[in-house]
């Protein structure tokens, strides 16, 4: 990574990404948001742009395997780290559990938040599978169990403005039982 100055003392850094399994490598002016530098440079659309200021989920990734919003954080600040954004985590043609269960429990409207409810969803159930309390677990000495109190409560961080909660539950059920 290098720092030249450019006009007005603004700052760009060469930088590289790991973005869904292919290497990427950028130039970005130091105040770039991760999730600009995927969109507006590397024309990564699957994290979307909703609130810009951390408050919706809908431009999460896995960032380094757990999930972040990546409008609240500098790309700078993640130069050679793996990201994978909701196409990432399909195999070829073959959908990931998240991505078949929210197709199958219909849990989407417009699809606009659809993408990082599904990283959400994914990031999720690996720290409830590693056993990760969160604000709802009642007996923090014991495994929590996957109730929907749970869910909801993990996945508050991440906002449908068609409000196809429901369905979200159902599909991330599904895909937890897979
Ligand atoms: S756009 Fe990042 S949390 Fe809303
Ligand atoms: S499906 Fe439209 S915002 Fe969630």
């Amino acid at each position: 990574m290098n720092h030249p100055s450019g006009p007005r003392g603004a700052r760009h850094a060469k930088i590289a990404l790991d973005v869904d399994g292919e290497h990427r490598t950028l130039e970005v002016d130091t105040r770039t948001t991760l999730l600009d530098a995927l969109r507006e440079h590397l024309d990564v659309t699957a994290p979307k742009k909703g609130c810009d200021h951390g408050q919706c989920g809908s431009c999460t990734v896995l960032l380094d395997g757990r999930r972040a919003t990546t409008c609240l954080t500098f790309a700078v600040a993640h130069d050679g780290a793996r990201i994978t954004t909701a196409r990432g985590l399909a195999d070829g043609d073959e959908l990931h559990a998240m991505q078949q269960a929210f197709v199958e429990q219909d849990g989407l409207q417009c699809g606009y938040c659809t993408t990082g409810q599904i990283c959400s969803a994914v990031g999720m159930l690996d720290e409830f599978w590693a056993q990760h309390p969160s604000n709802v677990t009642e007996d923090l000495t014991a495994p929590p169990e996957l109730t929907d109190d749970e869910i909801r409560e993990r996945m508050s961080g991440n906002l449908c403005r068609c409000g196809a909660y429901t369905n979200i539950l159902a599909a991330i059920r599904q895909a937890a039982e897979a």
